[in-house]
C-alpha cells in the first residue's frame, strides 16, 4: 500500500467471502476501521460515502456499537453514494437510515456530515451535492478540480446489476465529466440523486457489500459474465488506483464458480 493509504495498481477485485451476514457485517467494519485509521494517519481524515439499500444496515449497526470506539469519528466526513428524492426522515430516505442505525451513535460533527438534499428538485440537488463534494475534495479553500479523494465508498448491488442510482440502460452509469447527477431511473418518474463512475472509480478503495442468496446470480453476472456496464452498471466500478473489494456472503458467492476464489473471513 503506498504511503499515502492508497492501494498500489490493485485491479483485480479482491472477493472477501464471509460465512453470512452477520460476518459481513464485521468484515465491512474491519475494513471501515482500517481504512479510516490509515487515513487519519496520513491525512488527518477519513471520507467515507455510505451506500444506500437494506445491506449496510447491520454494518452501520456495528459500526454504531460494538466498533464504536475503534474509529476516530471526529476526523470522520460521511458522504452518500446516491439518494432518493424524499426528505431526510421519509422511510425511503438513505440518510435516515444511516442517522438512525449509526450517525445518532457517534460522535462525527454534524458539520461533517454531508448528506445529498433529497427534499430539492433533483437536478438541484445534484449540482448542490457536486459542489459540496468538490468543496469537501478541494484545498486551501479551493474547489477539487480532480474527484480523487474519499478514502473509502461503500455500495450495494442490485438484483439488475444497479449500483449507487446508476441503472441499467441509463446514462448515469456511462457518464464521463459530472461527479454527480439526477436521473429519472424508471421514466416514470422515480428520481435519485447519484454519485458517478467518475467519482467513484477516483476512490482510494470502493467496497461492495453483497448478501443473500437472492443475489448469487446477479453476482455470477457481475463479477463472471462478459462485461456489459449498459446492462450491468456494478461493472463500470473499477477503480484506478484505488481498490475494489467485493465483500459478500457465503450465500451471495454460492453460484460464483471459484468461490474459492475468495478468501474466507
Ligand atoms: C439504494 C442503493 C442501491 C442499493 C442496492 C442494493 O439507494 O437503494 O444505493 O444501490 O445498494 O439496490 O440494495 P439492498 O442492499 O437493499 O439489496
Amino acid at each position: 500500500m503506498r504511503e499515502d493509504g492508497g492501494d498500489s495498481a490493485v485491479h483485480e477485485p479482491a472477493i472477501r467471502i464471509a460465512a453470512d451476514a452477520e460476518a459481513l457485517a464485521d468484515t465491512a467494519a474491519a475494513l471501515v476501521a482500517e481504512r479510516a485509521g490509515t487515513a487519519i494517519a496520513a491525512r488527518g481524515r477519513f471520507l467515507m460515502a455510505l451506500s444506500g439499500g437494506s445491506t449496510p444496515l447491520a454494518l452501520y449497526t456495528r459500526l454504531g456499537g460494538p466498533w464504536r470506539d475503534r474509529i476516530d469519528w471526529t476526523h470522520l466526513h460521511l458522504f452518500w453514494g446516491d439518494e432518493r428524492t424524499v426528505p431526510p426522515a421519509h422511510h425511503d430516505s438513505n440518510y435516515r437510515m444511516a442517522h438512525e442505525a449509526l450517525i445518532t451513535r457517534v460522535p462525527v460533527p454534524p458539520h461533517q456530515v454531508h448528506r445529498i438534499r433529497g427534499e430539492l428538485a433533483p437536478v438541484v440537488a445534484a449540482i448542490e451535492y457536486e459542489r459540496t463534494l468538490r468543496t469537501a475534495l478541494g484545498t486551501a479553500g479551493r474547489e477539487a478540480t480532480s474527484p480523487a479523494g474519499l478514502d473509502l465508498v461503500l455500495l450495494g448491488l442490485g438484483i439488475d446489476g444497479h449500483t449507487a442510482s446508476l441503472f441499467p440502460g441509463r446514462p448515469p452509469a456511462h457518464e464521463t465529466e459530472r461527479w454527480v447527477v439526477a436521473d429519472e431511473i424508471d421514466g416514470r418518474g422515480t428520481w435519485r440523486v447519484t454519485l458517478t463512475p467518475p467519482v467513484l472509480n477516483a476512490a482510494r478503495c470502493v467496497a461492495f457489500l453483497v448478501a443473500g442468496a437472492g443475489k448469487a446470480a446477479i453476482l455470477r453476472d457481475v463479477l463472471e459474465g462478459a462485461r456489459v456496464p449498459d446492462a450491468l452498471p456494478a461493472q463500470a466500478i473499477r477503480p484506478r488506483p484505488g481498490a475494489l473489494v467485493w465483500l459478500v456472503d457465503r450465500a451471495a458467492a454460492s453460484a460464483l464458480s471459484r468461490p474459492s476464489g475468495g478468501t474466507m473471513s
